[in-house]
């Protein structure tokens, strides 16, 4: 099978276009500077002579705080940019999976989201996510799969273990907020789901919930991610009311399916996390 990655050199996209190689198809990745998913003319024209049979969507604006401040910006590219891959994506007759985010819940919820669930995003990132989710169902009505994850790190882009590594490496003390839960998704995993979804001859229309099994708080992956690396910086737990952002986030964002064997289902966070650490200490043993 072809695969077509919009936002390649992205951390998602990296691991994608790995994923699909490694699962013996061909691959073909456009980043930002080969294709801006916000001009719908070149969008169609890269993806119409891209004969893929799968266009996956990771080009995003995924800076959280930053929408807050330009809303219009981030409608751009996650919203109307999301939809014009997927109307190139049916019109070249691929399939379009679009990766879509937690942040699309306001986490007033205590018991995992499931894809049912009704969406009221808190932030403007999350509300141009949800712009996504609705035009890329409207341009490909019937062939395309959007998959929600949460949490996302990687070898391939700055994430929370290396912010909270880098971090602990010049404190002796982190301060970290416990109040907001959620799934840790290592990208490798999720790659591999999205490769194997793409893969099938028959995939889920719709969305689809795939992050990381198990939960915990942002505290939570912090004392794991030190304790791993061997630090002897102490995290502490805070309120996000003491670390105020630009942007609200959801207080609990677990994801689960309720699509049974339609979905696949990722290792535990912690899993992800000791596979994200080989991989860090290969890339920096080289
Ligand atoms: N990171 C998370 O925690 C998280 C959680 C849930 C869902 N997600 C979703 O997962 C997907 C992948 O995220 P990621 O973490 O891999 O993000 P990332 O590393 O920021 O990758 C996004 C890529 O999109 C590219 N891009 C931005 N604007 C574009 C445009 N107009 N046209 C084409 N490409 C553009 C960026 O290129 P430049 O760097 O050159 O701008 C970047 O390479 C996104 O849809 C994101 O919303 C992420």
């Amino acid at each position: 099978m072809r695969f077509a990655i919009t936002g390649a050199a992205g951390m998602l996209g990296q691991d994608l276009l790995a994923a699909a190689k490694a699962a013996g198809h061909e691959v073909v990745g456009f980043s930002s500077a080969d294709l801006d998913i916000t001009d719908a003319e070149a969008v169609e024209q890269i993806l119409g002579a891209a004969r893929a049979d799968v266009v996956v969507n990771c080009a995003a604006w995924t800076d959280v705080d930053g929408a807050e401040r330009d809303e219009d910006g981030a409608l751009a590219v996650n919203g109307a940019g999301a939809g014009n891959v997927a109307r190139a994506a049916a019109a070249a007759g691929a399939w379009v999976i679009h990766i879509s985010s937690d942040y699309v819940f306001d986490g007033s919820k205590r018991t995992p989201y499931l894809e049912s669930d009704l969406t009221e995003p808190l932030s403007a990132y999350g509300r141009s996510k949800l712009a996504g989710d609705r035009a890329v169902a409207n341009a490909a009505p019937g062939r395309h799969t959007i998959v929600r994850s949460s949490w996302l790190f990687g070898a391939g882009g700055s994430c929370f273990p290396a912010t909270i590594m880098r971090l602990a490496g010049e404190r002796d003390e982190l301060n970290v907020v416990d109040d907001q839960v959620g799934c840790p998704t290592f990208t490798g995993h999720l790659a591999r789901a999205v490769v194997e979804l793409g893969g099938r001859p028959s995939r889920p229309v719709g969305i689809v919930h795939v992050a990381g099994g198990g939960s915990c708080s942002w505290y939570g992956f912090a004392r794991e991610i030190v304790a791993r690396a061997g630090l002897s910086c102490q995290v502490k737990p805070c309120t996000t009311a003491e670390m105020p952002r630009p942007a609200r986030r959801p207080a609990y964002s677990v994801l689960r399916s309720e699509r049974g064997d339609q979905v696949p289902s990722l290792s535990d966070w912690r899993q992800g996390l000791a596979e994200y650490f080989a991989l860090i200490r290969v890339g920096s043993a080289r």
